[in-house]
C-alpha cells in the first residue's frame, strides 16, 4: 500500500497550548499509520521537551535532531532509529535543553530537503506547546498542520493564536515589498495604529494600498488551510467546538480549517502513557484506536467529519 503514496507527506502536530495531548496524538498516527503498511518517520521536533522515545518505549537514542541539525557532516540516515513496529522509524528530539540551537530557517530547509531523499511514505513532526518561530517554521513547512485541541477555553484561544501566528508569519515571509512586511508586522500587534484585528481586515488594508500585493497574498491566505483535531473530548457539546472554530476561522480568518475529528478523553489514554505502551499499538478494537482510523482516513485523504 506504501507504493500508492508517491511524494511523501509530511504532517506536522502542534496546537499551542501545552499538554493537550499533541504526542500522544502524533506517535498514535504514526502507529496507525505504519500498521496500514505505510513507511513511516516521526520526528521529534519538541525542542524544548523531547520525550517521544519514551512514548514508545525505547532508551534515548544517542544522536538526535539537533545533533543532524548543528553537524555539517551527519547524514539524515545517521540520527533515524528503528522502533519496536515494523514501517515506524524515529528521529528523537535534544535530549537536553542546553543542546538546543535556535535552529535558522535554513537548517529546517535542510531538514525538510533531507527528508525528501528518504525511502518514506509520511513524516510526522511532534512540535512543542506555544508559538515560537521554530514551531510556526515546522508548521508551515510542512504539507499538512494539525492543531491538537481540547474543549477548554484556553486551548481553543491558543488555538487560534497558533492559527493566526503562523498565517501572518506566513504572509510576512511572501511579502516581496518592505511597506508590506511593515504592515504586517504592525498587524502582529493586537493594539496596532491600524486599528487592524483580523487577517481578513489585514488583507483588506494591504489590498487597498497595494492591489497586486494583496491578490497575491489573498491566494496564499486561501492555500493555508489548517487541521484541527479535538482531544479529551468529554460530550456532544465538546464535539460542536470543531465546528464551531471552523466557522469562526472562515468568518474572521478567512481561513478554512479542515475538523478532522475527535479523541474522548478516556483512562485507558494516560495508563497507557504511564506503561509506555502507545494505545493502537496492540491492533486490539477500542474507540480511541477507532477515532484514530477516522482521523486518519480524513487527513490523508483530504476529507473532514461532517455534522450528524
Ligand atoms: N484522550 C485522552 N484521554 C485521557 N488523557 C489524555 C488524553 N490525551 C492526552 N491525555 C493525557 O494528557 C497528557 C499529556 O499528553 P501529551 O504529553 O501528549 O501532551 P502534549 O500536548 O504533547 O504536551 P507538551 O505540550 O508538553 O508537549 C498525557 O500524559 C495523557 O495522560
Ligand atoms: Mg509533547
Amino acid at each position: 500500500m506504501g507504493q500508492l503514496f508517491q511524494k511523501k507527506e509530511i504532517f506536522a502536530v502542534g496546537g499551542g497550548k501545552g499538554g493537550t495531548g499533541k504526542s500522544f496524538f502524533a506517535v498514535n498516527l504514526a502507529i496507525v499509520l505504519a500498521r496500514g503498511n505505510h513507511r513511516t518517520l516521526l520526528i521529534d521536533a519538541d525542542l524544548g521537551g523531547a520525550n517521544l522515545h519514551t512514548c514508545l518505549g525505547i532508551p534515548a537514542p544517542e544522536s538526535t535532531l539537533s545533533d543532524f541539525i548543528q553537524s555539517p557532516t551527519l547524514r539524515i540516515e545517521d540520527v533515524i532509529v528503528e522502533t519496536p513496529l515494523a514501517n515506524l522509524r524515529l528521529i528523537s528530539g535534544a535530549q537536553d535543553i542546553l543542546d538546543i540551537a535556535n535552529p535558522k530557517y535554513t537548517q529546517k530547509i535542510k531538514l525538510i530537503r533531507a527528508i525528501q531523499t528518504l525511502e518514506i511514505d509520511f513524516v510526522i513532526l511532534d512540535l512543542g506547546a506555544g508559538t515560537n518561530y521554530n514551531t510556526l517554521d515546522f508548521f508551515m513547512v510542512a504539507d499538512k498542520g494539525i492543531l491538537v485541541v481540547i474543549p477548554e477555553p484556553t486551548s481553543i484561544e491558543n488555538a487560534y493564536r497558533f492559527i493566526k501566528s503562523a498565517l501572518y508569519r506566513k504572509l510576512k515571509m511572501l511579502a516581496s515589498d518592505p511597506q508590506t512586511k511593515g504592515i504586517i508586522e504592525k498587524a502582529m500587534d493586537k493594539k496596532n495604529a491600524y486599528g487592524l484585528r483580523t487577517p481578513v481586515e489585514l488583507l483588506d488594508f494591504i489590498t487597498q494600498e497595494n492591489a497586486t500585493t494583496g491578490e497575491f497574498l489573498r491566494r496564499e491566505m486561501n492555500r493555508f488551510q489548517p487541521r484541527i483535531v479535538l482531544n479529551q473530548v468529554r460530550s456532544l457539546a465538546d464535539v460542536r467546538i470543531g465546528y464551531l472554530m471552523q466557522n469562526a476561522c472562515r468568518k474572521y480568518f478567512g481561513v478554512q480549517v479542515d475538523f478532522l475529528g475527535y479523541i474522548e478523553n478516556d483512562d485507558q489514554v494516560w495508563q497507557s502513557v504511564r506503561k509506555r505502551q502507545p494505545i493502537t499499538l496492540n491492533g486490539g478494537y477500542s474507540k480511541i484506536t477507532q477515532s484514530f482510523q477516522i482521523i486518519t482516513q480524513n487527513l490523508i485523504q483530504g476529507l473532514q467529519l461532517k455534522p450528524e
